[in-house]
């Protein structure tokens, strides 16, 4: 790290003499329009290279949330970070300066900090996600963009853990040579780095960057391994040609490569694409051929993408010149490998490479309507002037609506695009006039500014206005209104009582008979009452109020609360139209009501590309992946036309998922029924399913550890909770499996399908014809004999799901011998036998903490009791677990606590703690002693 950091501080004449060169050659110098942002720096400074370093206190002038980092970090000027507290949800931006039509490449650095907790958030240019920021690790994210505006945002949105933070910003104009955006509609592409490579011999180490490159673009070098294994070359200096020239790559990366006689083959970064989906990368090579002597048609290559040939044929020399760049475009899932072999033929010499770059192709998400974007900040900004520090005003930034919408706004689609449509800033205590510019958002429905202290005269709002319902109650606004507001042709609601300064004595005659108005009266009283009398009246309802208030508050806190958490999960989806499902139900203790968007099929159409993307297929039908309009990614569940039984699961999961919200339970978006088709609409989860990664594809590219299987667990044994208590009648999963078993981005698990969900039955259902529904191999037997289903049928299967977790085997599998066919038949005597070592999936073996896998194990046996009576509860198992992953954590703590003193000893560290902890707690098969979870003695070892 301290190599890396020494090329800062390069021969100071080289440098001079190669600005003075750049100076020369460049009159107007490139750098002027560098935006160089050290977060929270006390001051401004210029480094080595001449590039002005700037604070970012004009952006955000708030200190408070500053962070010091006491580490040198390679790439990075900074030694200080700024964190975002962002409550609920939302997002904080960098507004940065830029010519629309120009291209740019924006450079975030998240240097990880100690002091802040674990955190994860996504990385937006506008409003498109070009990266996720996951702590522990330092993270530069990269993207190349087309400005469309005088401004662009750079954001950061908050995940679903910790608070965002960043270290510092870099923003680079591109200028007219950049051939980046070239071809793949510029406007509506963003390109997301993954690797840029400068191929040499590898032993300087040295990234090349600005003044070298004149867009400080940061080329690294190639990783030793690769850099030995080829012949590097060298160009001679003269070879700088014209066609060179205008490569807009310096020189100096292409004057070095690496070259092979017959195949060269250059291994890319790690993708990271775990969501078993295509992604399209941009990969642009640059050649320069260093030997003047080869001519046209004698060093001839193909090059190929994971062994596809790409590209037949390639010569650099073919047009005359001595350097030629390629561009593939590519579709993938995972795994990027680029192959340049030489024809086989008489051609004299092999492959030669000097430097490639590797993009990803993102779709540049629309943001809201520009109309109501500038009208929004100009209302910002207009209500900061007499409302600084405002928490709401304050928490406002970038896009109005996307991809999460501002406190207090609401937004819809409105003719293919983002419109606000309500604005709620009722209660926030503000001062001033109202900003005129509101009366400009055309698709505003709801306008609420009561319970403020806004002085001065009402907006006017033209005639053309959509307004349906407008609240100015309890202000201080003068009169009089004016007869247009009343004339409005969709007002149905026209609230301005209490307002005390408002003309008296004038009645306004309605011309439209079906408004619903106060007439301007203050709580019953008219509005022409002497205005103590106001006063006092407002005092004596507002105690009363009070009063009722705290009555009503003590009676209602369940509701209150389930309403709230139920509002506040929606809150990301306020778009498009909504319609209200009740569940008709005896119990009126919790309100069942949550908003379920309907979506029409001409959208679901265009968000899945018409059905272009296949990830999934059940018996219900067939899942497709789709975005809608806000970049929000989605799962869409279509119903087959040949599914008889698809009707009454679509029902279903409709009717259950409109009344039940758990962040551990997939919810539902929004629903189709157009045309017969029935589709339902989820977020899309992008990790997949936990059968998947434990022994499925994804499995084979990174190993599910341990704490991650334990906190999936964990997750999913609370959603389970949740439905088995759920409106104190219990709700049966009945498909409990790891292939049900999702996770979102941040590995959070989430239940799936409750297409063949029941309630529990109840005294006098005549329970009679339940068709036993479930997945072999995690089928509770006690269920499939008798057809009498409850809760513990779940946890039943719960137990076969955790027996997954630890060993990494699927619930049946016939290619094995006859005795490890049933997963749980298998485990019970490797347990009775205290065989858990052989248990344990192997590949982690080792890698977890010994009493916190056999607190699992117990948990898992006691699921799979044969008599339900015996099996815990799923609040049972949520306890069990958390223990587990309690007593986990705090070894990986421990062990990472060793691990940084450099230790290399985690293996015997694990084995000893292991059998210091043999002590503490004896494992219970065999004894009398009960099980922790339940009363009933093991059955004896079965003889072998
Ligand atoms: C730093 O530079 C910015 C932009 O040039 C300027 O607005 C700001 O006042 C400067 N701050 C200090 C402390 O000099
Ligand atoms: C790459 O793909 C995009 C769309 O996928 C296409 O518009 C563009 O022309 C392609 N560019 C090149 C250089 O092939
Ligand atoms: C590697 O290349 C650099 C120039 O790029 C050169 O100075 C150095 O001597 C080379 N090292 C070896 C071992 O060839
Ligand atoms: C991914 O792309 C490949 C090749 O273009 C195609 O065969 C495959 O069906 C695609 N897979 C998905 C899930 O779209
Ligand atoms: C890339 O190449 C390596 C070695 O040649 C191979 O092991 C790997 O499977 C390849 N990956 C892909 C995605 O083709």
């Amino acid at each position: 790290m301290m190599e890396r950091l020494s090329c800062w501080v390069p021969g100071v004449v080289v440098d001079c003499l190669v600005l003075c060169l750049l100076l020369l050659v460049q009159s107007a110098s490139a750098q002027r329009d560098f935006l160089s942002i050290n977060c929270c720096a006390n001051s401004n400074t210029t480094d080595e290279n001449s590039i002005h370093w700037i604070t970012d206190f004009s952006w955000f002038p708030d200190p408070t949330n500053c962070h010091q980092i006491n580490r040198p970090v390679e790439h990075h000027r900074s030694y200080s970070a700024r964190g975002f507290p962002i409550s609920d949800s939302g997002k904080q931006c960098y507004n940065l300066p830029t010519f629309p039509g120009e291209d740019y490449l924006v450079r975030g650095s998240f240097v990880h900090l100690d002091s802040l907790s674990p955190s994860s958030f996504d990385v937006l240019i506008g409003v498109t996600k070009i990266g996720s920021v996951e702590l522990p690790n330092d993270v530069v994210v990269e993207g190349v963009f087309r400005a469309d505006r005088e401004y662009t945002n750079f954001c950061l949105l908050k995940g679903d853990e910790g608070d965002p933070y960043i270290s510092q910003l870099e923003l680079r104009p591109l200028g007219d040579g950049s051939q980046y955006l070239d071809g793949y509609g510029s406007d509506d592409t963003v390109l997301k780095l993954i690797s840029r490579v400068n191929l040499d011999n590898g032993t300087s180490g040295l990234d090349i960057r600005y003044p070298d490159d004149q867009d400080d673009r940061i080329w690294t070098p190639p990783d030793p391994a690769t850099a030995a294994s080829y012949k590097a070359v060298s160009a001679p200096s003269d070879i700088l040609n014209p066609t060179a020239a205008a490569a807009d790559v310096p020189f100096k990366v292409l004057q070095t490569a690496l070259q092979d006689p017959e195949k060269l083959v250059l291994p890319t970064a790690n993708l990271n694409n775990f969501d078993n989906l295509n992604h399209s990368y941009a990969i642009f090579l640059h050649f320069l051929e260093p030997d003047s002597s080869v001519g046209a048609g004698q060093r001839v290559f193909d090059v190929l993408v994971n062994g596809k040939n790409e590209k037949a044929g390639f010569d650099i020399r073919a047009g005359g010149g001595s350097y030629r760049r390629l561009v593939l475009n590519v579709t993938v899932r995972w795994g990027l490998n680029l192959t340049l072999v030489k024809v086989p033929n008489a051609f004299r010499f092999g492959p030669i490479c000097s430097a490639y770059e590797i993009f990803e192709v993102l779709p540049k998400i629309e943001g809201t309507r520009k109309e109501d974007v500038d009208v929004m900040l100009t209302v910002r900004k207009e209500l900061l002037l007499e409302n600084n520090g405002s928490e709401v005003l304050e928490s406002w930034s970038g896009d109005p609506c996307l991809p999460v919408p501002w406190k207090a706004i609401t937004c819809s689609l409105v003719n293919g695009s983002t419109a606000v449509t309500k604005l709620d800033l009722s209660s926030k205590n503000l001062h001033g006039s109202i900003p005129l510019s509101i009366s400009e958002l055309i698709f505003l429905n709801e306008l609420n500014l009561s319970y403020n202290r806004f002085t001065g005269s009402i907006t006017p709002f033209p005639p053309s206005s959509v307004l349906i319902s407008l609240d100015l109650r309890q202000n201080d606004l003068t009169g009089p209104l004016s007869e247009l507001l009343f004339s409005l042709p969709h007002l149905k609601t026209f609230y301005f009582g209490c307002n005390p300064h408002m003309s008296s004595g004038v009645t306004y005659s309605f011309k439209n008979t079906k408004l619903k108005t106060d007439n301007g009266k203050c709580d019953g009283q008219t509005s022409s009452r002497p205005k103590n009398g106001i006063v006092i009246g407002v005092v004596a309802c507002g105690s009363f109020i009070i009063t009722m208030a705290m009555g009503i508050f003590v009676v209602c806190f369940y509701k209150q609360k389930f309403v709230r958490r139920a509002h506040d999960d929606l809150k990301g989806y306020p778009l498009a139209k909504s319609a209200v499902f009740a569940i008709p139900s005896t119990d009126d203790f919790v309100v069942k009501s949550i908003s379920i968007q309907t979506f029409s099929l001409e959208y679901i159409e265009a968000s899945t590309q018409k059905y272009k993307t296949l990830i999934g297929e059940g018996g219900f039908g067939s899942v497709y992946r789709g975005t809608l309009t806000d970049g929000q990614e989605v799962a869409v569940k279509v119903r087959s036309a040949t599914s008889t039984q698809g009707t009454r699961e679509f029902e279903n999961e409709l009717n259950l998922l409109s009344a039940i919200r758990h962040e551990n339970l997939v919810p539902l978006l929004g629903y189709c029924c157009e045309n017969d088709q029935q589709i339902l609409v989820y977020p899309f989860m992008s990790n997949g399913s936990l059968q998947d990664r434990l022994y499925g594809e994804a499995s084979k590219r990174k190993i599910l550890d341990w704490p991650t299987r334990l906190s999936i667990a964990l997750g999913a044994a609370r959603g389970l909770t949740y439905l088995h208590t759920f409106s104190g009648r219990s709700l049966i999963h009945r498909d409990v499996k790891s292939s049900n078993i999702l996770l979102d981005h941040s590995m959070c698990a989430k239940v799936a399908d409750f297409g063949f969900s029941k309630y529990a039955p109840q005294e006098g259902d005549s329970g009679a014809s339940l068709e036993v529904r479930g997945t072999a191999g995690y089928l509770d037997p006690e269920y499939y004999s008798t057809q009498h289903l409850s809760a513990k049928s779940d946890v039943f299967s719960f137990g076969v799901v955790l027996l997954e977790i630890i060993s990494g085997r699927e619930p049946l599998n016939i290619n094995r011998p006859r005795n490890e066919w049933s997963l749980v038949e298998w485990a019970k005597p490797l347990y009775r036998e205290q065989k858990i070592d052989e248990m344990v999936d192997p590949n982690i073996k080792g890698m977890f903490h010994v009493e916190a896998m056999w607190r699992v194990v117990e948990v898992a046996l006691a699921c799979i009791e044969p008599f339900s009576a015996y099996r815990p509860t799923m609040s049972d198992i949520v306890r069990e677990l958390e223990d587990a992953l309690i007593i986990e954590n705090n070894a990986s703590e421990y062990m990472k606590s060793i691990d940084s003193f450099g230790g290399s000893s985690r293996f015997s560290i694990i084995i000893e703690r292991k059998n210091s902890i043999r002590h503490v707690l004896p494992p219970p098969p065999l004894s009398t002693e009960p099980s922790p979870l339940s009363s009933q003695p093991l059955t004896p070892p079965a003889p072998r």
